[in-house]
């Protein structure tokens, strides 16, 4: 079992990696709550005993059912089972119930702790650590949500064998992205370090940035395109897989703004290329919404923001002209 710790003063936290390491739950429910209430989805078949009464509850799978909604019926179903401010929350799930359950834990009685068991790679890798929760709203993706830090995050590996083949995939895109945030020997590890190194990387940004200042921004290398990608609906795309073509993406419009050049843009293909990514633009897309939905998004409070790389590693650059942001989409198509 691998230990990673996510060192926040008073809201530091234990990560347990490996497989079996949802046996290990117990250890990090704290010794004064007296009740657990565990949120999941139906799919996600993975059963925890908290080891005190607990009642479950699933929630609809999918991004739509991250609204606020779903947040509001398991408040109600928290407040009929009774659960206090010294109780529990247990996320166990995928991004979607990570992300829906730190929420609900955040809010109800103005914050009840909660413990993620992460089931996907994505979760185990990104989502389920850092202690930012959310929502969507019509207008958008995570535009309603909290820092709320858990109390522990399991990440059992052995989980990850019932995972469809497509989610392993795409989380590979967010995979990819660490290659540029320091992880670069990344591939080289087996599937239980790897993880364990991602989540490092990971909090060691937090750990220096914990509400987003400005370091911890740079965990959204390759986000910009992705959420336009997957706000503009109609793609099929899963986050990770939306994130590797944000990643190429971001590597030309780097290239176009004369921050790098043709070889790393050829070393951001060879990353993606190793996790049998795929950079391609959905067909459809239209360039002019997809450079619209960019300066929708909401860390674009200077013009049209993204994280690019540089020859000193990845920067927040803001104010970027749309024309470039269009040539880059063209380069986009001309290169595949
Ligand atoms: N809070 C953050 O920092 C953060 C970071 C990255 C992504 N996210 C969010 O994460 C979400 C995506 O998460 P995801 O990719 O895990 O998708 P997901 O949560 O939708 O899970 C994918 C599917 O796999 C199923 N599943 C989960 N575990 C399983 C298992 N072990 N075996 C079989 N099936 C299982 C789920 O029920 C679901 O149908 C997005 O909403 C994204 O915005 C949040």
């Amino acid at each position: 079992m691998i230990k990673v710790e996510v060192p926040l003063g008073d809201r530091s936290y234990s990560v347990l990696v490996g497989p079996g390491a949802v046996n290990k739950l117990n250890s990090l429910i704290p010794a004064d709550a007296e009740r657990a209430f565990v949120v999941t989805q139906a799919g996600v078949g993975v059963t925890v005993d908290p080891g005190i009464p607990y009642q479950v509850a699933h929630i609809p799978d999918g991004e739509e059912a991250k609204i606020l909604t779903t947040v509001g019926n398991l408040c109600s179903s928290f407040a009929e089972f009774g659960i206090t401010r010294r109780d529990i929350i247990i996320g166990v799930g995928g991004g979607v119930v990570t992300d829906v359950a730190g929420f609900a834990a955040s809010v109800y009685h103005r914050g009840v702790r909660v413990i993620h068991v992460a089931t996907t790679l994505l979760a185990q890798i990104d989502a389920a650590i850092g202690g930012k929760t959310g929502v969507n709203l019509p207008e958008g993706k995570n535009l309603v949500g909290t820092f709320w830090q858990p109390s522990g995050v399991i990440c059992d590996t052995s989980v990850l064998n019932n995972l469809p083949e497509r989610e392993m995939i795409a989380a590979m895109g967010e995979l990819a992205k660490y290659h540029f945030l320091g992880g670069s020997q990344l591939d080289k590890l087996p599937l239980d370090q790897r993880i364990a190194a991602c989540i490092q990387i990971k909090a060691d940004v937090v750990a220096l940035d914990e509400r987003e200042g400005a370091g911890r921004a740079l965990l959204n290398y390759g986000h910009t395109l992705g959420h336009a990608l997957e706000i503009a609906g109609s793609f099929d795309l899963r986050h990770g897989e939306a994130v590797a073509i944000g990643l190429k993406y971001a590597a030309l419009l780097a290239l176009t703004l004369g921050r790098i050049d043709e070889s790393r843009v050829a070393a951001h293909q060879a990353v993606l290329d190793a996790y049998s990514l795929s950079s391609r633009l959905p067909p459809k897309a239209n360039h002019e919404d997809l450079v619209d939905l960019c300066g929708k998004d909401k860390k674009a409070f200077d013009g049209f923001t993204f994280v690019l790389d540089s020859s000193d590693g990845l920067e927040v650059v803001s104010g970027i002209p749309r024309e470039a942001l269009l040539s880059a989409l063209k380069l986009m198509e001309i290169s595949e």
